[in-house]
């Protein structure tokens, strides 16, 4: 992969604009991905499957086309199968209140979710009394299969669980995880958004029901989700939201439920997104996902090794970076993590995020207030990492514990 090229096409990378090191919260975009918006409020701004004229049938084709990319992308058959949602967070509440879960019913996530794999669950057991489990990781914060199994109950309808975490970086073996779950007749909602924006997601491998990705992490627009189901799965979901555009025919006593996957998305869409979330996927595909994970392993790698010696740093998660799929979670003793951003931006324009990363259960358990986060994606070269690196070292001997 030609990372001088990739960073040409990227309009924040040629201005210079500084160090991004946030892409596990949002990635940048490159000039397709802004082009292909702009282009549909210019040339075509018309609304999918109502009107009849030349704009609207021109999103049309286009809607169509980007869930016929994404289902090529994601190595499955039937475009139908993807629902364009705002983010990942919708996704899995549409799973979550969509899904028919009564009372006693099971969920089993685990111990390293963000909120929006957590909270929604919380909900439920308060208002219908779900029970919810979660599988404890080990000490450095790793999936262990074996408390995972032992979740695994006959009560148990549903495992939600992340493919890999926004904290430890760590990847669950989610088709170990849908295998086991669908022996014992549970489905399977996977919160893809920090795997697929770095490695090959062949979704009709791993097997699962549900699988949520959040485009804007994977050089895609801002609020734009998508949310994957099995046709079967999908069939027997509820929506989370109904009115114009889910429905075949409404009288004024009984609705006829359109079929999916319109039935999940209400309302006049994002549409710029979506050709926005197409542009994406095909930039992503030309680079290949494998030389994205090639990338981003061998930053991480350079990455780790430059700040190994920093006196007083506390790794969140494995310390080792092959175990890492983008995201460094660090302290430094005595400093706050918000400092440590704070100094990082005002030493060399150096931007990661700090924080609890809505993973609030995680650190609260562990008695970790928080940490520093830094990650990498395909348009990050030596030079960023290897500042990052210098920045830290600085910030650490200057106010860190010694
Ligand atoms: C693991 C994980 N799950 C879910 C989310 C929520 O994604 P979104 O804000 O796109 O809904 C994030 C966001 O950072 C995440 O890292």
């Amino acid at each position: 992969m030609d990372t001088s090229k990739v960073r040409g096409d990227f309009p924040t990378m040629r201005k210079g604009r500084g160090v991004y090191l946030d892409s596990a919260c949002q990635s940048l975009r490159p000039d397709s991905v802004i082009r292909a918006m702009t282009e549909y409020y210019e040339e075509y701004p018309g609304c999918g499957g109502r009107s009849v004229h030349e704009m609207s049938a021109r999103i049309s084709l286009e809607t169509d086309e980007t869930r016929e990319k994404l289902a090529s992308f994601f190595g499955t058959k039937d475009p139908n199968c993807y629902i364009f949602t705002k983010n990942t967070t919708e996704s899995i509440n549409t799973v979550a209140f969509g899904f028919g879960l009564k009372k006693d019913d099971a969920v089993v996530t685990t111990d390293t979710e963000h909120n929006s794999n957590h909270v929604p669950w919380l909900v439920l057991a308060d208002a219908v009394g779900i029970k919810k489990r979660h599988s404890e990781s080990g000490a450095d914060g790793e999936f262990n299969i074996e408390n995972f199994k032992s979740c695994m109950n006959g009560d148990v309808k549903l495992v939600s669980v992340h493919h890999a975490s926004n904290v430890t970086g760590c990847l669950i073996p989610v088709k170990d995880v849908a295998e086991i779950a669908h022996d014992r007749g549970a489905k399977v909602l996977i919160d893809g958004s920090q795997a697929a924006p770095h490695m090959k997601v062949d979704l009709g491998r791993i097997g699962a029901d549900f699988y949520a990705v959040s485009m804007h992490k994977m050089l895609g627009p801002s609020g734009m989700g998508v949310m994957y189901g099995t046709s079967e799965a999908l069939e027997g979901l509820r929506p989370l939201t109904y009115g114009g555009g889910t429905v075949g025919l409404a009288t004024y006593d009984h609705a006829n439920m359109a079929p999916v996957p319109e039935r999940f998305e209400s309302g006049l869409q994002n549409y710029s997104g979506i050709v926005g979330a197409k542009a994406a996927i095909e930039y992503l595909d030309g680079i290949g996902m494998e030389n994205v994970a090639a990338q981003d392993r061998r930053l991480m790698r350079r990455l780790m090794d430059g700040v190994s010696g920093i006196e007083g740093l506390r790794i969140v998660g494995p310390s080792r970076p092959d175990r890492r799929t983008g995201a460094f979670s660090f302290n430094i003793d005595m400093l706050g993590s918000h400092d440590v951003a704070m100094m990082l931006d005002k030493i060399d324009r150096i931007m990661i995020r700090s924080g609890m990363h809505c993973a609030h259960p995680f650190y609260e358990s562990r008695g970790i207030d928080g940490s520093a986060r830094a990650s990498v994606y395909l348009y990050n070269n030596d030079e960023d990492v290897d500042r990052f690196a210098k920045a830290l070292i600085k910030v650490a001997g200057t106010f860190g514990s010694h």
